[in-house]
């Protein structure tokens, strides 16, 4: 029988019963990702004490060690490794390198009498032990993790083999530092899901992270970044710790690629080494997000020696022969203003600046060459052509990627669309503060690493896929997790399985099990939030019906008596209806009764404000602005140095900033934005601003509490025709890296009926 055949969801219902109810069996038979072949067989392999380990040689009894460690966590009993020949009751580990299989292929085996894993390699054998790990009832909730034996598994034979080679995940640990116990913690239980490789971005505009002895000023000053509120932000690893993370990935099968982003995103390196840009300025680590345009300097031959040192420590702690050098987010001003690079442009016949990074990215290959290693650049890098040698990985869309495969590169995709895990996995409006963008689970497993215009025998150039995690806006660990699973998890099936084994139904069933693992590793998963209501207050005037969805499907439970839901509340199906106030508290819930976070609503009956008794009134709002760098709205008391004067339309009430140009520190304040606003109608609005506070008829109607301001918040208020009171509070600073001027300053109304938002234009202020 054989999976390609059989949906898997049928194999599912098939092991549900037990043979024998006094000894624990995994009853899903649910393996994650799902192998290329499975077939059942009659009957079971009992585990028990004497169950023993055989090795065919020193590698593969590496590989039963480091799994007899695992199994003892959860049984308590250390199993042996067994030098004799009785093959009965025993769990074969066979390394034959002269099989004609892949590199990371395996067959497991499994009988009345004996377990068989065979590999050409100790990688294969290491991923059929994984495999064999997760058919063992090590993590369901019944089990509280702990196996105590005998267990019995089901026969079977496995034959399994990745679609790819490359399944990755990456990490920014630039913008914000993480230890590395917790980058440890998420390799030991990526192994499980056969996750290969970590690309750890390890250097930035906001901060430089990696000890290098002979440039210390990298660590000493790039490593320290001074926040706008006055806070510091540092970390770096030494080099011991490195090589300790290494070495630990080295155990698990996953290859550590380190990132030395160039010749971009370095202001961190200039910090310490100003003489390695084309002006000497003197520069800080950036403070803020997005790209800094003080970059390295091509024209330079000190450039390429520090390159060269630098990599030649790397290629001390980094044994993996692929190195990321960035070539992300090039801003070329410098080098037009620049002596040595446009006299490297005459020099070199470069046609123009986009030439210049594709000298400077061949020289760079070149070094790395020398330490036997070879160059993945970020797609941009294709623009002003590459070497034959270069590999790319294609962030901004998968046209990077089809350019570079057609034409016989080598390409890792990780399409921000698809890959980009620091982007939404839900309503941000439900949501925990992310990036932006929106990648729910299942557009990351219907993701297909090899688009449709690769042609046919270019199809092997596509190593694989990776899911990467900016941190700019991620400052807890568990926030990391939170972004990371369970789609890490649909991105590893779809870069080890097979296309026509993947349904996402079953892998939703299979994951009920994933989550029993990430549960056992105390790992902060996403679990889909109850959606629908845009803003947690929700005003009416007579009655309201509200519909709540989520991501993918999973129940949700509520209470309207003020009390957190539990499991055993009421399950919605249908929208809810509600005449009078209520406070609505809703979750979601697992099938192990695992809750999400609990959604609080104020579902409030309001009768409709009347409008203000207003005099002749002219168009536009009265702006007063106070200069100062305030944290928060309670801070601004100093009124004396304010400044009057009138603005026509509220997105004119912004003057300080320009796409493209830097946020000028000059230019802190608080602004208080006063007038009226014309209401068309009778009627509940919803009004959407990222703005600090919005008041309308002396309501606080939007108070957005966090220092942060990047999304838009939405609330409701039930008001009469006319001309109502309006302010707009807000404060032009940085707060945690992001620059309020980078917000357009309105306001947007709907009716609460209508589902898309319109500006409050020039027509409908007054003062
Ligand atoms: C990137 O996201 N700048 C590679």
């Amino acid at each position: 029988m054989s999976l390609r055949i059989i949906p898997f969801f049928f194999l599912i219902f098939m092991t549900c019963k037990s043979p024998d109810s006094s000894f624990p069996v995994n009853q899903s038979l649910s393996i994650t990702p799902i192998p290329f072949k499975v077939d059942q067989k009659q009957g079971y392999f009992e585990i028990n004490k004497k169950t023993t380990f055989l090795c065919n040689n020193n590698s593969s009894a590496v590989i039963a060690s480091f799994f007899i460690g695992k199994m003892k966590t959860f049984t308590g009993h250390s199993f042996s490794i067994d030098n004799e020949n009785n093959t009965k009751n025993s769990i074969q580990l066979i390394k034959e390198s002269t099989l004609d299989f892949g590199e990371e292929e395996y067959r497991l085996s499994i009988s009345k009498d004996e377990i068989k894993i065979k590999a050409k390699t100790d990688q294969g054998l290491f991923y059929g032990m994984q495999t064999f790990m997760q058919l063992l009832p090590l993590y369901d909730a019944n089990s509280k993790n702990q196996m105590h034996l005998p267990v019995k598994i089901q026969a079977l034979d496995i034959e399994d083999k990745p679609r790819f080679g490359w399944r990755g995940m990456h990490l920014d640990v630039s913008r914000h530092f993480f230890s590395i116990d917790f980058i440890k913690k998420q390799l030991d239980l990526l192994s499980l899901f056969k996750i290969n490789k970590f690309h750890w971005h390890l250097t930035d505009d906001q901060g430089w992270r990696i000890e290098i002895k002979k440039y210390p000023k990298l660590t000493e000053v790039g490593s320290k970044r001074k926040n706008a509120d006055g806070s510091f932000h540092q970390g770096f690893y030494t080099q011991e710790e490195i090589k300790e993370v290494v070495e630990y990935a080295k155990e698990r099968f996953i290859d550590v690629i380190p990132e030395f982003d160039t010749p971009g995103h370095a202001i961190a390196i200039l910090a310490g080494y100003p003489e390695l840009s084309c002006s000497k300025e003197k520069y800080e680590v950036r403070n803020l997000w997005g790209v800094e345009s003080s970059i390295l300097c091509p024209g330079k031959e000190e450039t390429y020696t520090f390159i060269e040192d630098v990599v030649q420590e790397l290629s001390t702690l980094f044994p993996y022969g692929y190195y990321h050098m960035g070539g992300d987010e090039v801003p070329k001003d410098q080098w037009k203003n620049s002596a040595e690079c446009q006299k490297l442009k005459k020099r070199e016949g470069l046609k123009d600046e986009k030439e210049i990074q594709s000298y400077f990215m061949a020289r760079v290959e070149k070094i790395l060459s020398k330490y036997h290693k070879k160059m993945i650049g970020w797609d941009e890098i294709l623009e002003g052509g590459i070497t034959p040698t270069t590999n790319i990985m294609s962030w901004q869309g998968e046209e990077g990627g089809i350019k570079a495969a057609n034409k016989g590169h080598d390409v890792i995709m990780t399409p921000a669309k698809y890959c980009y895990f620091n982007f939404y996995q839900g309503d941000f409006k439900a949501e925990p503060l992310a990036f932006g963008g929106y990648i729910p689970l299942d557009k990351v497993y219907h993701y297909d690493p090899i688009p449709k215009e690769i042609e046919e025998d270019k199809k092997k150039h596509i190593l694989g896929a990776q899911g990467n995690v900016w941190t700019e806006y991620t400052y807890k660990e568990e926030t990391i997790e939170y972004l990371l699973y369970p789609r890490i998890i649909a991105l590893a099936e779809t870069t080890w399985s097979q296309k026509e084994n993947k349904k996402f139904g079953d892998f939703l069933n299979r994951l009920n099990s994933v989550y029993d693992v990430l549960e056992h590793y105390n790992i902060n998963y996403h679990i889909p939030l109850p959606e629908g209501p845009t803003s947690n207050k929700i005003v009416f005037t007579d009655s309201v019906s509200i519909p709540f969805s989520t991501t993918h499907p999973v129940k949700m439970v509520y209470t309207t008596d003020g009390t957190d839901p539990i499991a055993t509340s009421t399950v919605y199906t249908e929208p809810l209806n509600f005449k009078e106030n209520t406070e609505l508290r809703i979750a979601s819930i697992l099938k192990s009764g695992k809750m999400s976070s609990i959604r609080k609503l104020n579902i409030t009956k309001e009768t409709p404000i009347p409008p203000s008794d207003t005099a002749e009134l002219s168009q536009g709002l009265i702006k007063k602005e106070i200069k100062g760098y305030f944290k928060s709205i309670s801070d601004v008391n100093d009124s004396t140095k304010s400044h009057i004067s009138t603005i026509k339309n509220i997105k004119d009430a912004n003057t300080t900033y320009h796409w493209g140009h830097e946020v000028n520190e000059d230019n802190f304040k608080a602004v208080f934005l006063d007038g009226y606003v014309y209401i068309p109608e009778d009627g509940v609005y919803y009004f959407s601003s990222t703005q600090d506070q919005i008041w309308i008829a002396d309501q606080l109607v939007i108070d957005y509490k966090t220092p942060l301001k990047k999304h838009p918040k939405e609330s409701s208020i039930a008001l009469q025709k006319g001309k109502h009171k309006l302010k707009i509070v807000y404060l032009n600073n940085i707060a945690k890296g992001w620059a309020t001027d980078w917000n357009t300053v309105e306001l947007k109304y709907r009716k609460a009926s209508e589902v898309d938002y319109k500006e409050i234009d020039e027509h409908m202020i007054f003062h």
